[in-house]
């Protein structure tokens, strides 16, 4: 017989639950939450609700234990081409002057569907830039999904669908774009491989960050998630993704969320009947770190002359004596006023360098940022954390390659960097080298050993060493390279 929850329990686990997830359940829906724990507590391995409720209660949650709640707990209704009047706005209206403006400034567009469930609004989105961009093969398109369920971003990465999901899909458009595979509709690759997945809790996780690639967005939608969440909660979760926005960058929430952003930094655009929101070069929403006032100009960017040869040891690679500069110092750009004043140290030219560096790429600006990044590894060579940055920004661009073996030269200066070792690991992901990938995380989790579970990990923007093996144990998960691994301490 099922144990019925005391209210106060149910209270409190609601709070816990808004506080690490930002879902709110109101004395109304205690039922429906009564009946997620119900079921969460068997993939918990408790004996009861009322058991797993004061379990969870008991000490802080771990990753694995949100997942498996958020795969109860969460609604993750979606289907293909929701909302129409939100994509006609986006097709007709602001992907078109993005795609104008961004074919003058590098092909690069950098797209986020937040909290994309099993990934229909992702691929819509995918097929409305195939649809607009006829030569999308040269472009650089980030085109992000996430989700708090590994469910959902399983059947998501599957992108295998039912008639279900495309109750509001013209049929012209099932046919042109996916492929009947055991009574169902199979995305097609091309579309597929255009879409990345990751695991992403809105609430907890650090965002923009260039460690999550989720930083310099042009685009975000952000539909049918913040409806869930408690009012403080999706405020919080709206001034990251403000900060998240390239200036001029767009946000999309559903029509019945508009009411949550009344108090936001973002401008509000009305285009027929739909509302959405901007965020202007002036807002109130800047890079945390501060306006970004370069007393410096960038160097244009200078190719980095080392090819990357991914199957030799990176100091095999490097020319007899060049001692890994990429960029010559004869090269740097004119020092900023206060340095020729004597006001400012090496050591503090080279933050401000690599500031600049962040804050470009939270700008966009990426060659500008591989610039600043590539002045301060010139003047820095044995940091592995410009060597880091640089693979970051590198990936940004898309130049693979160029990245691995940055990241390998941080390695070499550092073995156990543990934050590159994870970024090889999902590059290899994004290259869909899965037995690469496996290596690395398995360096990451070795390395972790050495690492106390909340120790925050160098350059990783404040993420735990704790909570890093937990993504990595369910990314391995998620992409099926393995068993979870447990800490052997
Ligand atoms: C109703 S679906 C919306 C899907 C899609 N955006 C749409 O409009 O069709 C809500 C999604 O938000 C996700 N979600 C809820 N809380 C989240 C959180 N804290 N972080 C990330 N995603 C979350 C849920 O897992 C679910 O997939």
């Amino acid at each position: 017989m099922t144990q019925k929850i005391p209210d106060e329990l149910l209270a409190q686990f609601s709070e816990l639950l808004t506080a690490k997830t930002g879902l709110s359940f109101a004395p109304k829906r205690w039922p429906e939450l009564a009946r997620g724990i119900a079921a969460a507590a068997r993939d918990l391995g408790c004996d009861n609700a009322v058991q797993c409720a004061q379990r969870l209660l008991a000490s802080p949650l771990t990753r694995e234990q949100i997942e498996i709640l958020a795969s109860h707990l969460t609604v993750g209704e979606t289907y293909f081409f929701r909302e129409k009047k939100s994509l006609a706005a986006l097709e007709d209206h602001i992907l078109p002057e993005l795609i104008c403006d961004r074919r003058r400034k590098g092909h690069q567009l950098r797209i986020w569907s937040a909290g994309c469930a099993s990934g229909e609004e992702a691929y819509s989105l995918a097929i409305l830039l195939q649809r607009l961009i006829p030569d999308l093969d040269n472009w650089h398109l980030h085109l992000l999904a996430t989700d708090i369920n590994p469910r959902f971003l399983q059947k998501a990465i599957k992108g295998l669908y039912g008639k279900w999901s495309f109750r509001d899909t013209p049929p012209e458009l099932i046919e042109k774009f996916f492929a009947p595979r055991e009574r169902r509709w199979e995305i097609l690759p091309r579309l597929k491989r255009l879409v990345n997945f990751a695991y992403l809790n809105l609430a907890e996780d650090p965002y923009p960050s260039l460690v999550n690639q989720t930083n310099a967005m042009d685009l975000i939608l952000c539909r049918n998630v913040l409806m869930y969440f408690s009012p403080a909660q999706a405020r919080r979760v709206l001034e990251n993704l403000a900060r998240a926005l390239v200036d001029g960058g767009w946000l999309i929430v559903s029509t019945t969320e508009a009411s949550i952003l009344r108090f936001s930094p973002l401008t509000v655009v009305n285009f027929r009947d739909v509302t959405v929101y901007r965020k202007d070069p002036g807002s109130a929403c800047q890079p945390e770190t501060g306006t970004f006032h370069p007393t410096i100009k960038p160097a244009a960017r200078l190719p980095e002359q080392i090819p990357a040869r991914l199957d030799l040891p990176v100091q095999d690679q490097l020319p007899a004596g060049s001692g890994w500069t990429p960029v010559a110092v004869a090269e740097a750009p004119a020092p900023a006023p206060e340095s020729e004043a004597g006001q400012n140290s090496p050591a503090e030219r080279i933050e401000e360098m690599v500031r600049f560096a962040r804050n470009s790429a939270d700008q966009g600006d990426l060659a500008a940022a591989l610039s600043w990044c590539e002045q301060a590894v010139a003047a820095d060579r044995l940091n592995p954390a410009w060597h880091y940055l640089r693979a970051a920004i590198l990936q940004e661009q898309e130049a693979f390659a160029e990245a691995i073996l940055s990241l390998r030269k941080a390695i070499y200066l550092d073995q156990g960097f543990v934050m590159a070792h994870f970024a090889l690991g999902n590059l290899a992901l994004r290259q869909a080298d899965k037995r690469a990938a496996r290596k690395h995380f398995h360096n990451v989790l070795a390395l972790l050993e050495n690492h106390q579970p909340e120790e925050a990990l160098p350059e990783s923007e404040g993420i735990t060493a704790g909570r890093l093996e937990e993504i990595v144990n369910s990314t391995m998960t998620m992409r099926k390279l393995g068993e979870r691994y447990a800490r052997v301490s």
